[in-house]
């Protein structure tokens, strides 16, 4: 029993991907890049753009990732809203496009703050342009090299298609880009984007952590671009690196590495004001003991992992206190805080966003309460004023009554 159930589980969080080509044939034109999507027996859905399909059954995503090898897609059988709300849902997706593409990919790249270049414009580079089949390809070098996506030397990545343009924004990267001798066609001298220069291939780590690519080109990810050889009279015959850029890429995207979690997040105070009932609550000047664990997926499995930069902030609107973690064990890590020296409602937030990872975030309210009465001194100098004024009035009401109770007396005597 407990067996099947740990069998239904697997297959309830297995990556399930759907890929959409443009027709039944190209199946065998990306026949490797599909083998790098069925990698770790992970399932996989293949369809034509003249299928009828759906993102969501019963309000359910159906698939974890998308795959758009149709830079002809119409949008017709599924709408770009769809598109975008299983993004949101934390749907991944790879999208790639052409030299042509249709309108709802630029509402689609517009929603993930990416443009691309005018329609039937392509990126041309007079310096690096390769001939490969009956295409001219052009191969750039110009590779974001970042450890957590690119665990490898990668070179020399062969690219036929529409250039990219993406506004900064801290949520997306440009994966590849073209060197800088490359232009577009449809503009050879006002090359686009030519400051920042042309991007090739983007990143997109959304907040939700659904991770998107997109490629100006469905070429480079062909039979072909994998296995071709680049021939070119600066450079010796080399083979070109499509299918270990794609292979990181495509690891990245589907979330099989870069996955990062937080748990056992634990707090207690170990020093500061004693109360009888302690009952998880803080005041000002507590010392806090904060433990937390990290992992990463590896292979399939979760493994500690290990930072040297993981932080606590307790913050009002500011940050008021910001301190590091210290690493007591493979992924477990402590750190000791004193709360603010001043009352109010303080947020506690320990995140983690590093590129290409997954963004980590944990948030708890906590309020510095005033002391209560059995946490302050019985007699506080502050009060002065109080304490003059009861005194003061108790040795009016002595000196008062004696004067009073004399007169009166005196009266008496005088009747008599
Ligand atoms: C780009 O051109 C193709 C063919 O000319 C056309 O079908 C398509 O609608 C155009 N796309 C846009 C965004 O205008
Ligand atoms: C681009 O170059 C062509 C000729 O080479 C010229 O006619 C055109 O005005 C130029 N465009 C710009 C924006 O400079
Ligand atoms: C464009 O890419 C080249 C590397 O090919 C780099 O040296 C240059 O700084 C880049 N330009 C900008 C604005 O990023
Ligand atoms: C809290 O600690 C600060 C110094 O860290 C001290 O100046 C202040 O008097 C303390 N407040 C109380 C109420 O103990």
């Amino acid at each position: 029993m407990r067996i099947i159930f740990i069998v239904l589980i697997s297959i309830c969080l297995a990556n399930k991907t759907l890929v959409i080509l443009e027709r039944n044939e190209d199946e065998q034109k990306f026949s490797q890049f599909i083998e790098l999507l069925k990698k770790n027996g992970d399932k996989v859905d293949i369809i034509n753009k003249m299928t009828l399909f759906q993102l969501f059954e019963n309000g359910e995503k159906k698939y974890s990732s998308v795959v758009l090898l149709t830079p002809h897609y119409t949008f017709k059988k599924v709408s770009v809203k769809e598109f975008i709300q299983f993004i949101d849902d934390g749907g991944n997706m790879v999208i790639t496009l052409g030299k042509k593409y249709e309108d709802g990919y630029k509402q689609l790249l517009y929603s993930l703050d990416m443009e691309v270049d005018s329609n039937g414009s392509k990126v041309i580079d007079e310096k690096h342009t390769v001939k490969i089949g009956e295409f001219e390809m052009i191969f750039s070098n110009n590779i974001h090299h970042n450890q957590n996506i690119f665990n490898q030397r990668i070179q020399n990545i062969l690219f036929s298609g529409i250039g990219l343009y993406l506004p900064p924004s801290p949520l997306t990267t440009s994966l590849l880009k073209a060197q800088n001798s490359a232009s577009t066609s449809l503009f050879p001298n006002v090359s686009f984007a030519q400051e920042t220069n042309i991007t090739l291939v983007a990143s997109l780590q959304a907040r939700n952590n659904a991770r998107i690519i997109v490629s100006g080109s469905s070429l480079m990810f062909s039979n072909m671009a994998f296995d071709s050889v680049i021939e070119h009279p600066t450079l010796n015959p080399i083979k070109s690196d499509n299918k270990k850029f794609t292979e990181n890429v495509i690891d990245w995207v589907l979330q099989r590495r870069c996955v990062i979690r937080m748990k056992n997040i634990h707090w207690e105070k170990i020093n500061g004001v004693k109360e009888v009932n302690y009952d998880h609550q803080l005041v000002i000047n507590d010392t806090i003991k904060v433990n937390v664990e990290l992992e990463q997926l590896d292979q399939g499995n979760y493994v500690p992992f290990n930072v040297d930069d993981l932080q606590i902030e307790l913050k009002l609107l500011d940050p008021v206190i910001v301190k590091n973690f210290k690493r007591i064990n493979n992924g477990k890590y402590e750190v000791i805080v004193q709360t603010p020296d001043k009352f109010g409602v303080y947020t506690m937030v320990i995140n983690y966003r590093r590129p290409f990872l997954s963004y980590l975030e944990y948030k708890e309210t906590i309020p510095l309460r005033t002391f209560r009465l059995t946490q302050v001194d019985r007699f506080l100098t502050g009060a002065y004023p109080f304490y003059a004024a009861c005194a003061s009035m108790a040795i009016g009401f002595i000196v008062f009554s004696f004067i009073y109770l004399n007169q009166i007396e005196k009266k008496e005597i005088k009747q008599d």
